[in-house]
């Protein structure tokens, strides 16, 4: 393989992983998932210090009944939707896609040293899980990032068992998908509409 043929297969990945939240009722083989966890590791990072954390909670799990449960009373008490009924239902659709995904990953950053260590560590964990998604592209696996209401129910490390120190970056719905990525269309601008050349 040349490297143009090398560059497009990387590319290939990068423009077709997608955000989606439809998965198969299927679970990601742990096989499959440590292959996956195993790119995280390759993101640059301060001084090789790896500050990346991930938690996974099982389907089915107490946790994850936990957490589904914090998801509708944190959706409930947070919604601005006047009508009962259809808050309740929201609520509970939140609840259900926390109990469905196949995979439900947590992603934290350690601190650092300084604020500046501290924001390079979070840097380097959202690499991480960009790693992660394009792997997952390969094996029909959508990674859909939230930085929505399962990261801020509260007590959150408590309930994940990590120190109050640990900054949340993401949780992280994962899944074989319902639909091939690259179906999905979205579209990008050109690079010229925000790069600057002097
Ligand atoms: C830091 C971060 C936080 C995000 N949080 C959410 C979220 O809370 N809910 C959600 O539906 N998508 C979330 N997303 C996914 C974006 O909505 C998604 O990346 C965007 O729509 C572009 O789609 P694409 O990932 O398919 O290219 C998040 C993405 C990032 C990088």
């Amino acid at each position: 393989m040349n490297s143009e043929e090398k560059a497009l297969i990387v590319q290939e990945a990068i423009e077709n992983r997608r955000t989606y939240r439809k998965f198969l009722d299927e679970k990601v083989p742990s096989k499959l998932m440590s292959t996956i966890l195993e790119s995280a590791k390759w993101s640059p990072n301060h001084r090789n210090t790896e500050p990346w954390r991930f938690i996974s909670i099982s389907k089915f799990s107490k946790k994850r009944i936990l957490i589904s449960d914090a998801v509708k009373k944190l959706s409930i008490e947070t919604s601005k939707n006047p009508n009962p009924k259809t808050k309740l239902n929201s609520a509970e659709k939140s609840k259900l896609e926390i109990l469905e995904s196949p995979e439900l990953i947590y992603a934290f950053s350690i601190p650092g040293n300084s604020n500046e260590i501290t924001q390079e560590n979070y840097a380097s964990t959202c690499i991480s899980i960009q790693n992660m998604a394009l792997v997952s592209y390969f094996f029909d696996i959508s990674i859909s990032w939230s930085t929505g209401k399962p990261t801020k129910i509260s007590n959150l490390n408590e309930i994940l068992e990590v120190p109050n120190e640990w900054n949340i970056v993401g949780a992280l719905y994962i899944g074989f998908s319902k639909k091939p990525m690259n179906q999905i269309n979205v579209s990008r601008e050109n690079h010229s509409e925000y790069t600057t050349w002097f």
